[in-house]
């Protein structure tokens, strides 16, 4: 139209920019696509487009365009998106589809066509669509198959065209050319009679496993041999006929068919035939077939004598809900080998009836709400294997040794979902390899040991039975024992104690929801192959690293939702190195930085932990409910670096204090030399001298010394410490004040004992410094007989032979004594000022 005549260049190009330009516009404002995977995968649901959009790119592989006003697909509609592999054009109001309009999607695998009106199909129209494995043309107004110009779809597999208005079930030609066919839905058409020819193609190929879905067609006549020689995966027929004569009539129609699975029947919300009348079946007799589904029948009014009558060389047999309250007549060597009644409406086990099922290895009756008695037992069924009465309302008195004494090859007992199930007598199933009892009341378990005989069992489920394990004997028996369902009970002192430890085989095991708050030391000791624990939901505090140590080969742990606030770093060394799967999820995790390390090893661990965005902080305060994998960790290291500083100061500040301690006398005597210098000038001696003396020789310190010197002319005054100290002030302190400050000389009684004694080495160290700083007063050593004479050399090293100090020996006979007190007095003499003179 832009070519118009009458209309110049620019005009023209201008117009043409505007509209480029809108139409950009239009594009960016609606910018309709939902991106789900970028390039690959797009949803465009309802944007009223009229075409691919423009934004979609070539690699896009998955395109749902479903809700659009396309109207019609031209040829090389889809050129801009080659890759397509799945295509949904559901109620697009597409009428016609033009030949070619494929072109190019060569590796389309799904086409969805879905309620479009099409009323023209160019015989090209699906050209091109080479990879092609499932078209779905349902509610499309397709009045005959032979209209779908399908023929060259050879990789075809599914072909969905239910919901339109084919009336016969004539398969075109081009069905040979559909080798990979497998399922053809037909539901929901007009087909109302089948004869000779229609399956025509189907014939004598028996390699084709096809599954033919009619059901929903009003079908009044079955041509006697439409069916002869064919041969199915499936036939459905569900809701095809009319009345109970015309599905009689029709099913004696199939006679020839050879089928793995014949589903006949209605829908629960559309019944067209509802009675079973007796000889309904009797057709059957002429079909082949391995498994027989009969489905939503409500009426049977005592006549179910020949239910069975043509099903006895069929191995499977599905009721699924029947409203059949009694078996009845059971055919003689019937060759069922599994019958399944789910929602019948037995009221009572009918165990009697079906143990004329010789051949049955699998027999279950399920979620039938009638279901609550079970009185007859099973007779003489040898090869029963699977018994599966779950999710009916039955009650036990003495399960299960009456009932089930004569299958003696029962490998598979379910009677989980049921009422109350009481096992006083034991269970005397030798061969039983599973038993499920999940959500049925169980009396009497936990006890006393109910599982004794079953020494073949691998897998036991008692989830929610009510069960209160108070025995550590309730699993004695379980040899062999691999898997342990157990969630929903409970454990004496709601502690998992010792009740594990017989089960040496044990790989998985799930006592989650079993309002622990304890888990013993020995608990797991004997669970060395324990692969898979689930404890989640318990009320856990801690997870006690010599507890779990013995569990060495496990992969999954589940400890969610516990109270657990952290795992200490001797708990993370013993998860053993097989784990791949920790949820530690829901508990009451603190995150606070003296955790560190556990906050770091969560981190490095993410691969290994689940739901790691449940594993959130409960404390401190401020990070609740903070993830804990985002938690950030460096603010810990500033707080760790604060911690070194207080630690630092503190230790420092200790050392400091022990120094003090240590040094107490060192120092005291450091500060009262500082304040003695200073006072020195105006000090008045009181004593004469100070005698050091170790307490030991405190006798001849009294008896010569103080006797001699203070009762002699001139008397002197000395300064002893058990006489003068002042009391109640330290000792240093007296030593210091009383002693050296007051005193002139220094007499140190020198011994055995005083070299030994701590004490008096260190107040002879103070005499020797004082004297050093006041650079006056001498010390006057006298020492007394049988000094080991190389240790005093030792000690008093130097100071003997300082000019100031006086060296005495003091020896107990009369001539030596003299010169001894004679050279004392001299010594004590020395400095002392006259009586009245200096001072004040
Ligand atoms: C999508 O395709 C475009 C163009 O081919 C490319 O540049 C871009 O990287 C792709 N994006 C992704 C996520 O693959
Ligand atoms: C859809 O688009 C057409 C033009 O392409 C427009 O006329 C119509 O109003 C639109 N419908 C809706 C519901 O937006
Ligand atoms: C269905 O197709 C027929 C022709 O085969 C046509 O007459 C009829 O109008 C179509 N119905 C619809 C709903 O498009
Ligand atoms: C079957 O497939 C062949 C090869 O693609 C083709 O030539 C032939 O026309 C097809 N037959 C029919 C009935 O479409
Ligand atoms: C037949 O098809 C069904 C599914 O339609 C499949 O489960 C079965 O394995 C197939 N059997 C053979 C022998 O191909
Ligand atoms: C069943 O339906 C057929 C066809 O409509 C009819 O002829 C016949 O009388 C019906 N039979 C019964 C028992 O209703
Ligand atoms: C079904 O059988 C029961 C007894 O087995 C009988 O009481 C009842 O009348 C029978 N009903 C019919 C419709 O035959
Ligand atoms: C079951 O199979 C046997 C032989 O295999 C045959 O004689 C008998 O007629 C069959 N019964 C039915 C009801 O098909
Ligand atoms: C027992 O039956 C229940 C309910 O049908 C089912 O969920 C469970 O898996 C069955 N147990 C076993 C061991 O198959
Ligand atoms: C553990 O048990 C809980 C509840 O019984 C369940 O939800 C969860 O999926 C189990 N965990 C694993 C790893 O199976
Ligand atoms: C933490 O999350 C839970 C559930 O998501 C919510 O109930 C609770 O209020 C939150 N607490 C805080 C402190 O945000």
């Amino acid at each position: 139209m832009f070519g118009r005549e009458g209309l110049s260049f620019p005009t023209c190009f201008v117009q043409s920019l505007a509209t480029l330009f809108l139409s950009q516009l239009m594009a960016s404002s609606l910018n309709p696509c939902v991106e789900e995977i970028t390039n690959i995968t797009y949803r465009c649901m309802e944007l009223n487009l009229s075409g691919v959009p423009a934004e979609i790119p070539p690699s896009t592989q998955n395109l749902d365009l479903s809700f659009n006003p396309l109207e019609s697909l031209t040829s090389n509609y889809f050129s801009a998106v080659p890759a397509l592999r799945f295509l949904d054009l559901t109620r697009c109001h597409i009428q016609t589809i033009e030949d070619y309009a494929f072109e190019d999607l060569h590796n389309l695998l799904t086409l969805i066509l879905t309620a479009n009106p099409l009323w023209h199909l160019g015989s090209k129209a699906f050209y091109s669509l080479t990879s092609l494995q499932k078209l779905v043309a349902v509610e499309d107004n397709i009045s005959s198959l032979a209209d779908l110009p399908i023929g060259h779809l050879q990789t075809l597999q599914e072909l969905n065209v239910a919901k339109n208005n084919v009336d016969s079930l004539k398969l075109p030609k081009y069905f040979s050319n559909l080798t990979f066919l497998q399922f053809l839905s037909l539901k929901s058409n007009k087909i109302s009679s089948i004869s000779i020819g229609d399956l025509h193609v189907l014939q004598g190929e028996k390699g084709r496993n096809l599954t033919l879905v009619l059901s929903m067609n009003d079908i009044k006549y079955i041509q006697l041999g439409s069916f002869e020689g064919i041969h199915l995966h499936e036939l459905s027929l569900r809701a095809c006929f009319e009345n109970t004569s015309v599905m009689k009539a029709c099913i004696q129609g199939l006679a020839g068919l050879q089928v793995n699975r014949l589903v006949l029947g209605e829908f629960r919300n559309i019944a067209r035939v509802e009675d079973f009348s007796n000889g309904l079946l009797d057709g059957l007799c002429q079909v082949q077939l391995q498994e027989f589904v009969f489905i939503c029948f409500q009426r049977f009014d005592n006549c179910t004598d020949t239910l069975f009558d043509c099903l006895v060389n069929t191995s499977t047999v599905r009721l699924v809900d029947i409203y059949l309250n009694q078996v009845s007549a059971v055919p003689t060597a019937s060759r069922i080998h599994q019958l399944e009644c789910r929602t019948c409406k037995f009221s009572e086990v009918p165990a009697l009836k079906l143990s004329s099922f010789k051949e049955l290895r699998v027999l279950r009756i399920t979620k039938s709400k009638y279901l609550t008695g079970f009185r007859q037992k099973f007779m003489d069924l040898p090869n029963l294997e699977v018994l599966d009465l779950s999710e009916n309302r039955l009650s036990f008195i003495q399960c299960c040794s009456f009932y089930l004494d004569e299958t003696p090859k029962l490998k598979h007992l379910n009677l989980s979902f049921n009422s109350v199930i009481s096992m006083s007598g034991g269970l005397p199933l030798n061969e039983l390899v599973s038993l499920d009892f999940q959500h049925s009341k169980l009396d009497s378990l936990g006890t006393v040991p109910v599982f004794l005989s079953l020494g073949k069992l691998i897998y036991l489920d008692i989830s929610y039975t009510n069960t209160h394990v108070e025995s550590q004997y309730t699993f004695c028996g379980l040899d062999s024992l691999q898997v342990l369902k157990m969630a929903g009970n409970s454990f004496k002192d709601n502690n998992l104690g010792d009740s594990f430890t017989k089960l040496t085989q044990l790989l998985t095991l799930d006592v989650s929801s079993c309002k622990l708050i304890q888990v013993s030391l020995s608990t797991f000791s004997s669970l060395g192959k324990l692969q898979k624990l689930n404890i989640s939901h318990n009320k856990l505090l801690t997870f006690d690293h010599s507890a779990y140590k013995p569990l060495q080969a496990l992969t999954v742990l589940d400890f969610s939702s516990n109270q657990l606030t952290v795992l200490t770093e001797k708990a993370l060394e013993s998860l053993p190195s097989s784990l791949v799967h920790l949820d530690l999820s829901y508990n009451l995790l603190d995150c606070s930085c003296n955790h560190l390390s556990f906050l770091k090893w969560a981190k490095e661990h993410g691969e290994l932990l689940w739901s790691t965005e449940l594993m959130v902080c409960n404390s401190p305060e401020h990070l609740k409910n903070v993830s804990m994998l985002n938690f950030d960790l460096s603010s810990c290291q500033l707080s760790a670096v604060l911690v070194a500083v207080y630690v630092g100061t503190a230790l420092t500040g200790v050392v400091f204090l022990f120094l003090i301690y240590k040094y107490y006398f060192n120092l005291y005597y450091g500060l009262v030399l500082l304040s003695g210098c200073r006072r020195y000038a105006d000090r008045d001696d009181t004593y004469d001298a100070f005698v050091i003396h170790s307490s030991k020789d405190i006798e001849w310190v009294r008896k010569e010394l103080v006797e001699t010197l203070e009762k002699g002319v001139p008397p002197f005054q000395l300064c002893l410490h058990y006489r003068d100290f002042t009391p109640g002030v330290p000792v240093a302190s007296n030593i210091i004040h009383e002693g050296f400050l007051s005193s002139r000389k220094v007499i140190a009684v020198i011994s055995n004992h005083f070299m030994e004694s701590k004490w008096c080495s260190f107040e002879f160290e103070i005499a020797q410094s004082w004297q050093f700083v006041e650079g006056r007063a001498g010390i006057i050593l006298i020492v007394l007989e049988d000094v080991d004479k190389v240790l005093l050399r030792r000690k008093l090293g130097l100071s003997r032979y300082l000019k100031r100090n006086t060296y005495l020996e003091w020896k107990d006979r009369e001539i030596s004594r003299h010169l001894f007190w004679r050279q004392l007095r001299t010594a004590l003499l020395d400095g002392k000022t006259e009586p009245g003179r200096g001072g004040n």
